[in-house]
């Protein structure tokens, strides 16, 4: 009897059209019915499950009962129509049923350490451990098809548009990002090391010196930081490039390629996305990236909070500060205990402290209601844009800082309050970011997006004397609360990269020998240029629906950057860490503490 080697359907392919065709099947054992006489298999594959259904007595039923859990088989049968009672709706395939004629077992399995498709409740380690089971599960099959099918999509959309895909290399050296480089040692060139890249952002730089004027690459990138849910230390990025551009090309094709890809997975963006100057979000939201899926905007309540007698306020305002709020939508019901929580987590975000009035029933309750009385509150509220059964919170202080802790409340709020959902999809840029930024610690400037970013036109003057002051011509594109990436039109003449290392206190020699290479390329003829890089697996994680970045991405690490099915990061052999000359200080690595 041979054994099939392929087959001639998939297990989600078969409905009553089918029925009555021979037909070969191939795919994992998921589940197996005893119902004392006949035996229900369900077989599941890469796309679905068929029924499988064997009868006592018949050929295959021996093999059948001695079938484990995810073996792997080969049915051959005949297709069915199912009785109307036992038609299952809920399967792509639930009109039929296939008889087996005969069942070819192509694979045994150990018991899996969790039901692959059922691992709801399974801890995150033991289901990363086992990544090749996981994926396994439909929800995670579901996602790589999405991720796959946007990659597709983006690559289409910018080969239409004139963009050529060109690598660039990942044995390099360090391209700052703002995060830490993954170093690699050279043997050939003991005690030298390259850099993996935070992104190519100097040789897509290069490659438009280079003459290559629109540019693309769905990229590897890595950076050694901090990790969270949305980020990793490998992750991918839609790199693109174009000379002779303007921030409104740039921003057209972009909006174009969310378009047509998000389009593709049944996610609708309707370009223009709107626009928010950098001021605008951070006074409206207190954030660069605020989430556009809910109101509950931050208002400027300074000019009537004055002269209320109230001694916090007044004496925030005679110092020159001001006044901000938020009306909470149906919040007022708050209790005591969860006021405390704002409370707490403004003054996490930096606030001095909270202030409150809950609206209820034609009833004002507040802490201020004495000093402020209910009128002056309730224009307050209706200041915020709040009504009937709203919260107003307000922060007094300096004005970034009274923002940024409503931007928190306002975040908390939208989580604890359900105020959004998953499907919508809210896009928009943010553009004009501050060129620099104050490090505090390590008390100098440094760069907002990255040092090769071209200040605004029209604040350039104040390189030297106000750089805190100057604007750039850097764009955001953000989702959901999401930054989905970032770009900028660059600085295309050498002087002018050498007055912003300038700024950013880099001295001459420290830049020509971290980027000399590239300042010389500057003097040969560089056409003015800019772009964007997005955030494919974000882009993913959203289109998806996902919490996650691990969920989008096939083998990802853990927010401590281990990958816990290969083992890595793993010590290496003495012999090789000799043959690239590295030695590992004692005392100082994890190998010393086992
Ligand atoms: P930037 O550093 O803003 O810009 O990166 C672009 C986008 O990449 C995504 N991203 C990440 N995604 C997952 N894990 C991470 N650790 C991570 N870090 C960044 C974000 C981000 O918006 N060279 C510039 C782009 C340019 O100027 O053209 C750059 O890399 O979605």
């Amino acid at each position: 009897m041979s054994v099939p080697t392929r087959p001639t359907h998939h297990c989600a392919a078969l409905d009553l059209e089918h029925a009555g065709s021979g037909v070969v099947l191939m795919g994992w054992v998921e589940r197996i019915r005893d119902l004392g006489g006949l035996l229900f298999l369900d077989l599941r594959d890469y796309r679905g499950v068929t029924q499988i259904v064997v009868r006592p007595g018949s050929g295959p039923a021996a093999v059948a009962k001695r079938l484990g859990a995810w073996w792997v088989v080969a049915v051959e049968g005949v297709v069915l129509a199912r009785e109307a009672e036992t038609v299952n709706p809920t399967i792509d395939t639930g009109r039929i049923e296939v008889e087996a004629q005969r069942i070819h077992i192509l694979s045994e399995a150990r018991t899996p350490p969790f039901p692959p498709t059922d691992s709801e409740g399974v801890a995150e380690e033991l289901r990363l451990r086992y990544r090749y089971l996981d994926l396994r599960n439909p929800r995670l099959q579901r996602n790589l098809r999405i991720r796959g099918r946007l990659a597709a999509e983006i690559r289409g959309h910018l080969d239409d548009h004139g963009f050529l895909e060109v690598e660039t290399p990942f044995l390099t050296r360090s391209t700052p990002e703002g995060a830490r480089d993954y170093l690699v040692p050279s043997r050939v060139h003991r005690g030298r090391f390259y850099a993996l890249p935070q992104s190519p952002q100097l040789f897509k730089q290069l490659l438009m010196i280079g003459g290559t004027d629109r540019y693309y690459q769905i990229v590897r990138c890595f950076r050694d930081e901090d990790l969270r849910a949305d980020r990793q230390p490998e992750f991918t990025q839609v790199d693109v490039e174009m000379s002779f551009a303007d921030p409104e090309q740039v921003i057209e094709v972009t909006e174009g390629l969310f378009q047509r890809a998000l389009g593709a997975v049944g996610i609708e963006v309707t370009p223009p996305f709107p626009r928010f100057t950098y001021r605008q979000a951070m006074d409206r939201y207190g954030v660069d990236r605020p989430d556009l899926r809910y109101g509950a905007e931050i208002r400027d309540l300074t000019e009537l909070a004055r002269g209320t007698g109230h001694p916090l306020l007044d004496r925030v305002l005679e110092a020159g500060g001001s006044v901000r709020g938020i009306a909470a939508p149906g919040c007022a019901g708050f209790s005591r205990k969860r006021l405390d929580g704002l409370q707490a987590a403004a003054v996490e975000a930096g606030a001095g402290g909270l202030l409150w009035a809950a609206f209820r029933d034609g009833e004002v309750r507040s802490p201020l209601l004495k000093t402020l009385g209910a009128d002056r509150l309730r224009t307050l509220l209706e200041a915020a844009g709040g009504g009937p059964s709203d919260l107003l919170l307000m922060v007094a202080g300096e004005a970034r800082t009274a923002c940024e802790a409503l931007g928190a409340l306002r975040r908390q709020l939208a989580a604890s309050e359900g105020w959004t959902s998953p499907d919508q999809f809210a896009m928009a840029w943010v553009t004009e970011f501050p060129l620099f930024d104050h490090s505090e610690a390590e008390g100098r400037l440094t760069s907002v997006h990255h040092p090769f970013t071209s200040p605004h036109p029209e604040d350039v003057d104040r390189l030297a004397t106000d750089p805190l002051s100057v604007r750039s011509l850097a764009y955001d594109v953000i989702a959901n609360g999401h930054e989905l990436g970032g770009g900028s039109i660059r600085i295309h003449n050498r002087a002018m990269q050498q007055r912003v290392f300038e700024a950013l206190e880099i001295p001459p020699a420290e830049a020509a020998e971290r980027f000399g290479f590239f300042l010389e390329a500057l003097e040969y003829g560089t056409p003015p240029h800019g772009g964007i890089a997005l955030g494919f697996d974000r882009i993913a994680m959203l289109a998806s629906g996902s919490a996650s970045l691990r969920d989008v991405i096939a083998f990802p690490k853990t927010t401590s950057a281990t990958d816990l099915m290969t083992g890595s990061p793993a010590g290496v052999d003495s012999s090789q860490l000799d043959e690239v000359g590295v030695a590992l200080a004692k005392g100082r690595t994890e190998a010393d503490d086992d």
